[in-house]
């Protein structure tokens, strides 16, 4: 029998048509044979859609389609299925499902949202748990848990939007502990969104404002000059872990942007090299994916391969991730000095060019994802987490304020 396989995409989230790519590529590499893919959209008003339609990316060219001919349905838990079910006057089950995966970017759906609810119902998912997921898209979060694992990492603060807007005065001596120039960031952002440097002082004025426009939280990081940036993926959990091949992420801007993550670098207005790039999030449907990237497999030391392997794999378990993540460093080349930049727990194309050049195709390494999330689910649910008697059963006449007293 086939695995019904729920891959669950898009979302409100500004990486959500990143997403939608992401997904179609992958329904298209599983194993016909092993699972029965059952396309889950969820749309940017947070509205559920399932149908085979879902699978052809031209769908999403034109939303009232998916509104006329996908079902609008809901993922609950039913005499022990997880199914959906067409919300409406004649509800009915649609599918069911054994497994979710998310193929998900971004706030809500990468960040532990998403996998919260799939826990809660009790289904298994692919890919990081709760907490994995929402430390890895939250960049102080996740700097804060790595700088106690002796992670390297480039000098950082941060701050509220609040905090600036209480006293801006107080955030730019903050800032002046790092040396300039320095890139600001929305703490729980991606894709390059909101992100801007600030070569002198008199440019962070200009830089928070744009980026507390997506984030209440704000990071402000050093700079790595002479800088090379080379990508890692790790497939896994807290158990077990590979590592993929270290490719280049080639780029002529001062870092990269959203047109060269998604759009191959042509569409959309190009800051031209040594500007500082800032690109909107209110984009077309970009075209290509994270592979129209130029990329080159990493031209460096095999001292600092080892190095960058090592450091990845700590990060990656101090996280508790699972799946298959993809991790950013930074180098400099002058100094030979390597910094992690990012964790992306669920990357787009889910990194699987990383992996082909280790003979691990697309769908194996679809496949190991899958196992992992269900060995993961079956850890999970080994562990004891609720008892069967109930501590309120020989309660007997109390009030509701009794009750409270005497539970505490
Ligand atoms: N500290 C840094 N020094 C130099 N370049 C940086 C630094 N941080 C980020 N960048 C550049 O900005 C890009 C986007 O930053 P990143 O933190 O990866 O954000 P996102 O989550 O949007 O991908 C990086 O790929 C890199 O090119
Ligand atoms: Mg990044």
């Amino acid at each position: 029998m086939r695995i019904k396989v729920g891959v669950i995409f898009g979302g409100e989230t500004v990486e959500h048509e990143v997403s939608i790519i992401t997904a179609v590529q992958a329904m298209n590499a599983m194993d016909k044979e092993k699972y029965e893919v059952i396309p889950i959209y969820i749309t940017k008003n947070r509205e559920w859609y399932t149908g085979e339609m879902l699978r052809d990316i031209e769908s999403y060219k034109d939303f009232s389609l998916i509104k006329k001919y996908a079902t609008n349905v809901v993922l609950y838990e039913k005499n022990g299925s997880y199914v959906l079910q067409s919300k409406g006057m004649f509800k009915r089950v649609v599918s069911d499902i054994d497994v979710a995966f998310p193929i998900t970017h971004g706030t809500n759906v990468e960040d532990g949202v998403l996998q919260g609810y799939l826990q809660t119902i009790g289904i298994p998912y692919v890919g990081p748990n709760v907490y994995a997921a929402a430390t890895g898209q939250d960049k102080v979060y996740q700097k804060q848990i790595w700088s106690n694992e002796d992670i390297p990492m480039t000098k950082y603060v941060w701050f509220y939007d609040a905090d600036y807007k209480r006293d801006s005065d107080e955030v730019v001596k903050k800032v002046s502990k790092l040396k300039y120039p320095v890139i600001v960031k929305p703490a729980t952002c991606g894709s390059s969104i909101g992100i801007k440097v600030a070569k002198t002082k008199n440019d962070l004025t200009d830089a928070i404002g744009e980026a507390i426009q997506y984030d209440n939280k704000i990071v402000v990081e050093e700079m790595v000059q002479n800088l090379k940036e080379v990508n890692i993926s790790i497939l896994g959990n807290y158990e077990r872990q590979k590592v993929s091949i270290i490719e280049e992420v080639l780029s002529d801007q001062d870092f990269l942007t959203y047109e060269e993550k998604y759009l191959g670098g042509k569409k959309g207005k190009m800051p031209r090299k040594g500007k500082v790039a800032n690109v909107s999030a209110k984009r077309a449907m970009p075209s290509k994916g994270m592979l129209s990237c130029t990329r080159k497999m990493a031209d460096i030391k095999e001292k600092t391969q080892k190095e960058i392997e090592d450091i990845a794999i700590r990060a990656f378990k101090a996280l508790g991730s699972s799946g298959c993540a993809r991790l950013d460093f930074m180098i400099d080349q002058k100094t030979n000095k390597v910094y992690l930049n990012e964790i992306n727990s669920i990357p787009g194309s889910l990194a699987f060019y990383l992996w082909e050049p280790k003979e691990i195709k697309y769908n194996e390494l679809l496949d190991e994802m899958i196992n992992i999330g269900i060995k993961d689910y079956r850890k999970r649910s080994s562990k004891t987490r609720s008892f069967d008697s109930n501590i309120l059963e020989g309660m007997q006449n109390v009030g509701v304020k009794g009750a409270k007293g005497k539970l505490r």
